[in-house]
């Protein structure tokens, strides 16, 4: 009887039995995912490992990479591969080399869209820049001051300072060029140095600044050739006319090389 009642007791219930010794050593039970690994895991992952080490050791000659090289090997670049960009036309050059003086030189008065501000007027679609090459050669050269007409509106309250002394031809053609292309729609003919050499020996030595009313004709062409580069291109416009016949009548003279040229697209 005594005994029964002794194997009945709720010894788990009482402090004085949880907190003894031997309860404490017992280990906890582990939290959801921090379980134990066994034994046996950490076994096999060291055989793969060793395994695996070895074959690689192996086969790659005592990790001695050099060996995997192909000697003399260089990289190849693969075809139609050029590293500077595409390869430009010596039209293209000359066109960027004429942006450069452009960026530089008159970039800040008439801005990079070419639209003027204020009291300086637009060179785009500007008939100083569409017509005579004669007379915008007059301009760079020398300047302008005074009223000038441009594209119906009046100017005349500012001066375009001389360009020749900072200038040399080549530039000067380069920035002509580029002007009559980008703000004029002109791409049958260049302006060469060859052209501003003449040029400059004809009004070099002038002091002031030109007036509108003392540039040559709207239709005098500087006279020159045109560089052998421009030839393909120069054949293929042959064949086009000025339809408008706005510009049809600037060019009379037979022996000019430039051409009337087609009045752009109004934006
Ligand atoms: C310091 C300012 C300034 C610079 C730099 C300048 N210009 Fe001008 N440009 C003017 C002004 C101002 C006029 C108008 C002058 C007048 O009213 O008579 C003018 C007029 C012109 C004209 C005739 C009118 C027109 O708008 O078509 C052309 C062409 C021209 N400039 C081209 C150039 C080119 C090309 C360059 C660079 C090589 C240049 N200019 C640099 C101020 C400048």
């Amino acid at each position: 009887m005594m005994s029964e009642n002794n194997e009945n007791r709720d010894y788990e219930h009482k402090p004085s039995v949880r907190e003894h010794a031997s309860a404490r050593r017992e280990k906890q039970d582990p939290e959801a995912g921090f379980e134990p690994l066994s034994l046996w895991f950490f076994s096999i992952c060291a055989f793969v490992l060793m395994i695996g080490g070895g074959y690689l050791g192996a086969k790659s000659a005592g990790f001695d990479f050099g060996s995997t090289q192909v000697s003399g090997y260089k990289a190849g670049t693969p075809p139609n591969f050029t590293p500077a960009g595409p390869v430009l036309s010596e039209r293209d050059k000359y066109l960027k080399s004429g942006e450069a003086v452009y960026k530089t030189v008159c970039n800040g008065c008439h801005q990079f869209n070419g639209r003027g501000q204020g009291q300086i007027p637009p060179l785009v679609d500007s008939e100083w820049v569409i017509n005579g090459t004669e007379r915008m050669a007059q301009i760079v050269l020398n300047g302008i001051r005074g009223p000038i007409t441009v594209n119906g509106t009046s100017y005349g309250a500012q001066e375009m300072p001389a360009q020749k002394g900072a200038l040399s031809d080549q530039r000067i053609a380069q920035v002509i060029t580029y002007v009559r292309e980008r703000f004029g729609g002109i791409t049958d003919a260049v302006v060469t140095k060859e052209m501003i050499a003449d040029a400059r020996n004809r009004h070099g030595d002038r002091v002031a600044q030109y007036t509108a009313g003392e540039l040559a004709a709207e239709d005098a062409m500087l006279s020159g050739e045109q560089p052998a580069w421009m030839n393909p291109e120069a054949d293929a416009a042959e064949g086009e006319t000025s339809a408008d016949g706005k510009n049809s009548g600037d060019v009379k003279d037979p022996a000019v090389n430039d051409k009337a040229p087609e009045s752009k697209e109004t934006k």
